[in-house]
């Protein structure tokens, strides 16, 4: 009953760059409860970004387990973690990975689409809608600013009510209203559909809305803080 959404056990994350291997992320163990909003702070090259990666099956650890819904991501495949993601996971990058040559309202119904809905782009406008962009539908990534394309991405994660939405800097390129707007949404997802939240940023007032705040230095989980205070 209170297994958690996603659990992550000294995982361990060391890539190959060109001086050599580099140590990343160590021995991170972290678990997250239905429900709950997370928020990941930190200074930059802390491993906030990585770390959500390894969550998102998009990276894999090099030790360590990671479980999410009860299913073990580190023994699973290129395919199954694509349709783990499909059918359970909404994730915004930092750089949104929109698909150029469709318009906005295609790139959110896309998802929905795969999914199966029926009304995919009817759903994928109200989407749209919701973070200020339903004058927007009709334009393709490059016609819009690094603000609006965060947007549709994140209209393009929430649209299809993942239990679990990972997302990096959701409010990063945003003005305050716009962050506000983005905020709603994301919140939305929790109150209304039960989502489990698990962002990463630099913003006090999205930390401060956050259940719990873990905080990242040097590849590591710090010392635990109640509340965001950067
Ligand atoms: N593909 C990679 N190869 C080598 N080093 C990387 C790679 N990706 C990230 N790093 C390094 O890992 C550290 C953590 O990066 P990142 O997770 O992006 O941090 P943050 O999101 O907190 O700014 C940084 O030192 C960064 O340079
Ligand atoms: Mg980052």
């Amino acid at each position: 009953m209170t297994e958690p959404v996603l659990s992550i056990a000294n995982a361990n994350l060391s890539l190959d760059g060109n001086a050599g291997q580099v140590d990343i992320l160590h021995d991170i163990s972290l678990e997250v409860t239905a429900g709950e909003t997370l928020g990941l702070v930190g200074p930059s090259g802390s491993g906030k970004s990585s770390l959500l990666m390894l969550m998102g099956g998009l990276e894999q650890a090099t030790s360590g387990q990671i479980t999410a819904l009860g299913q073990d991501l580190t023994a699973m495949d290129e395919d199954q973690l694509a349709l783990f993601r499909r059918d359970n996971m909404g994730v915004v990058f930092q750089s949104f990975h929109l698909i150029p040559t469709m318009t906005a309202l295609e790139n959110v119904a896309t998802p929905l689409e795969l999914a199966g809905a029926k009304d995919a782009f009817d759903r994928a406008k109200a989407e749209l809608e919701a973070v200020g962009l339903g004058n927007r539908v009709d334009h393709y990534p490059n016609q819009m600013s690094g603000g609006e394309q965060q947007r549709v991405a994140l209209a393009r994660a929430s649209a299809p009510r993942p239990r679990i939405l990972l997302a990096d800097e959701p409010t990063g390129n945003l003005d305050e209203t716009n962050g506000q707007a983005i905020i709603d949404v994301l919140f939305g997802l929790r109150d209304r559909h039960g989502a489990t939240l698990i962002m990463v940023t630099h913003a006090n007032e999205l930390a401060n809305r956050c259940d719990r705040v873990v905080r990242l230095r040097d590849g590591r989980i710090d010392a635990p803080v109640a509340k965001a205070a950067e």
